[in-house]
């Protein structure tokens, strides 16, 4: 049976590529291109997009750094994301696919941003995105369904809300030559005023932001470092760049 780091990218290829995943590379490439570099990603697991951003990345987890590094990414540091100290500040630090959420606590989410604020250079940004899973959900689970089958592997995925806490459970069934793995994944839901709360405790604001359905697209900056005081919609950038790539999947789809 393939390692977790390879049942990462076989369900990124089958299925989250497949619902719209590869857009936020654009969200990022066109973000890189106002910030400039360095850049550094957090929690960035097989490399997705540390490799195409030719970013630093930053993950506490060795397979999914040896993973990253087969892709190419050269600069990887395994640290946890809450607690980190690099010599290097960057312009641009991401924190994408919702992987702030994987933080239950809010003292952990705050401690990962104010370490995230800390590398920043003189007018650099955070930008991350984040999911409000129970948004519109309307019971607390999802039964178990069959997501993608490809390559003699099939996924099992199901979700479970507690509303409660705010936090959704991800239960993963994989099987492959007549083995099976079964996993969960705690996500911790987040909307944009839950975010701005914790970005505040952070030291940061929303500079810019942009909804999709359920997801979030945030930069922020240090709070005291620009003059806007209100979340700007997104930049006609990453506008047209969300934009541009969501046709680019109803073309392929
Ligand atoms: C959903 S993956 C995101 C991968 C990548 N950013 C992408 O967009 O494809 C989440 C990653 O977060 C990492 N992770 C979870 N908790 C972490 C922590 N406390 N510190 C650093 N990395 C962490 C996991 O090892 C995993 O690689």
């Amino acid at each position: 049976m393939r390692s977790p780091a390879e049942q990462y990218d076989w369900e990124l290829a089958h299925v989250a590529v497949r619902r719209g995943r590869g857009e936020d590379l654009s969200f990022y490439s066109a973000l890189a291109a106002r910030t400039g570099a360095p850049i550094l990603e957090l929690a960035c697991g097989t490399g997705r997009l540390t490799a195409p951003l030719g970013a630093v990345g930053l993950d506490n987890d060795p397979d999914m750094l040896a993973a990253a590094r087969r892709r190419g990414v050269c600069r990887l540091v395994r640290a946890d994301m809450r607690r980190f100290a690099l010599a290097q500040r960057f312009a641009l630090v991401a924190i994408p696919y919702n992987s702030l959420q994987l933080l239950l606590g809010a003292a952990d989410a705050v401690a990962c941003l104010r370490c995230a604020a800390s590398h920043l250079a003189p007018g650099g940004v955070l930008a991350l995105e984040v999911t409000d899973f129970q948004q519109g959900a309307r019971r607390t689970s999802v039964d178990l369904e069959l997501l993608a089958r490809a390559d003699g592997v099939s996924l099992h995925g199901a979700l479970v809300h507690d509303v409660g806490r705010r936090v959704t459970t991800y239960h993963r069934r994989f099987e492959e030559g007549g083995e099976v793995r079964v996993d969960h994944v705690r996500l911790r839901c987040l909307d944009q005023a839950e975010l701005e709360k914790l970005l505040s405790r952070a030291g940061l604001r929303p500079a810019e932001v942009t909804q999709e359905g359920a997801r979030l697209f945030c930069v922020a900056t240090l709070r005291g470092s620009g003059e806007d005081h209100q979340p700007a919609s997104a930049s006609a950038d990453s506008r047209r760049a969300l934009a541009l790539a969501a046709r680019e999947r109803a073309r392929l789809t």
